[in-house]
């Protein structure tokens, strides 16, 4: 079977290989049945692996997109009288504000610029202010920009401050190397179809076990977003409490072999190679971006809008969408941008073939009649 290639330079779901995407036409199968429950441990303990020893983290899988992981890990782990510093600095840090504010979990949320590093020393003078803090969360790859933030050295921090440390590495996992342990990461929140290149539909909540069991005695807050839960019931009967997405699993199954096979190393070198082919491009073509290259993930890069009374951004996308690209709106509020992400199933040939119909969009424009491209 054929399958039309898109090029997707969205932040994922990514452009995927056939093999991930045939791997979804299975023969139907109950998902009580012990070899789906083989199926969801092999996932669950791959996935481990790629940042932590399974003998102390375990990988708890929901079925939902990302934020239902996220919304999951911080309405579970934090106990009434608990108090968590949520580091915003984009809309993904902004999101977790808004999970703590639903469900009433006592927040201080400590704001930093969207486009620069963070200031450690303020961070460390916050914390030391607020005795009662138990938990810290923040964003790995802060999507809204492309900002990677630090999380080693505010790990440290949650070391010296015995906080529990969470982190989203959604955009993050499976390309950019994270080690939990030294960085003294308890809970970490990714999806099935980002880096890891897999189909979208499940969350993973990588978690430090003894935190975890820990939160055995927190009366639930939700249902079926409960990580304890989740994790025990899994751990008891090898299934998952609700109706787990089952094809999407088998693609997930192909997606980490593919992975171990690439290796993350590897991998965030294809993608940093289609970085750089990206910026080396924009810069001959007189467009900015708006994180320098030393804090960039290397993974989206946050454009700023050409000045031309012909742009129009949906008329780009659409532009881009006949020719087979799949570009993506700016979401950082101070500066109008749009987006292109370099991550999935593609290589800096795609780059310079995204490049050269983004040249000639410029073109018909009149952007680059200034410019010397
Ligand atoms: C850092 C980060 N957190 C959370 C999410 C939300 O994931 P989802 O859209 O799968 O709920 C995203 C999505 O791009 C993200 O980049």
């Amino acid at each position: 079977m054929k399958i039309t290639r898109n090029i997707l330079l969205n932040p994922g779901p990514a452009t995927t290989t056939d093999t991930v995407k045939l791997a979804q036409a299975v023969p139907d199968i109950c998902p009580r049945e012990k070899e789906f429950g083989d199926l969801m441990e092999f996932c669950s303990v791959e996935i481990t692996k790629f940042v932590g020893d399974p003998n102390e983290y375990t990988t708890v899988l929901f079925g939902g997109s990302g934020t239902a992981t996220v919304e999951a890990i911080l309405n579970s782990v934090v106990p009434a009288n608990g108090k968590i510093l949520i580091l915003d600095n984009g809309a993904y840090g902004k999101r977790m504000c808004q999970i703590t504010e639903i469900y009433k979990i006592d927040t201080i949320v400590f704001k930093s610029s969207s486009i620069e590093p963070i200031d450690l020393a303020s961070l460390e003078a916050t914390i030391a202010s607020n005795k009662d803090l138990t938990h810290l969360a923040m964003i790995h790859h802060e999507t809204t920009t492309g900002l990677l933030n630090d999380i080693s050295a505010v790990g440290k921090l949650c070391d010296k401050y015995q906080l529990s440390f969470v982190v989203d590495s959604m955009s993050g996992f499976a390309a950019i190397p994270v080690d939990m342990k030294a960085m003294n990461i308890d809970y970490l929140a990714a999806s099935s179809n980002k880096n890891i290149q897999g189909m979208a539909g499940i969350g993973f909540a990588i978690c430090n076990k003894k935190a975890l069991e820990r939160t055995k005695e927190i009366p639930p807050r939700s249902l079926y977003l409960n990580l304890y839960a989740q994790y025990a019931y899994f751990e008891k009967t090898h299934q998952t409490r609700f109706t787990p997405p089952v094809q999407t699993f088998y693609a997930l199954k192909q997606a980490i072999v593919e992975t171990k096979k690439e290796t993350i190393k590897k991998r965030y070198e294809r993608y940093s190679k289609s970085w750089e082919t990206l910026l080396d491009g924009l810069e001959r073509l007189g467009l900015e971006y708006l994180i320098d290259r030393e804090h960039h993930s290397r993974i989206i890069t946050s454009i700023i809008e050409p000045e031309s009374d012909k742009y129009d951004f949906d008329e780009m996308h659409d532009f881009f969408y006949e020719r087979g690209f799949t570009i993506y709106p700016g979401k950082v509020n101070d500066y109008d941008t749009f987006r292109i992400s370099n991550i999935g199933q593609i290589d800096y040939r795609d780059m310079e073939a995204f490049l050269k119909v983004l040249k000639e969009y410029l073109k018909k424009i009149g952007h680059l009649d200034q410019v010397t491209a």
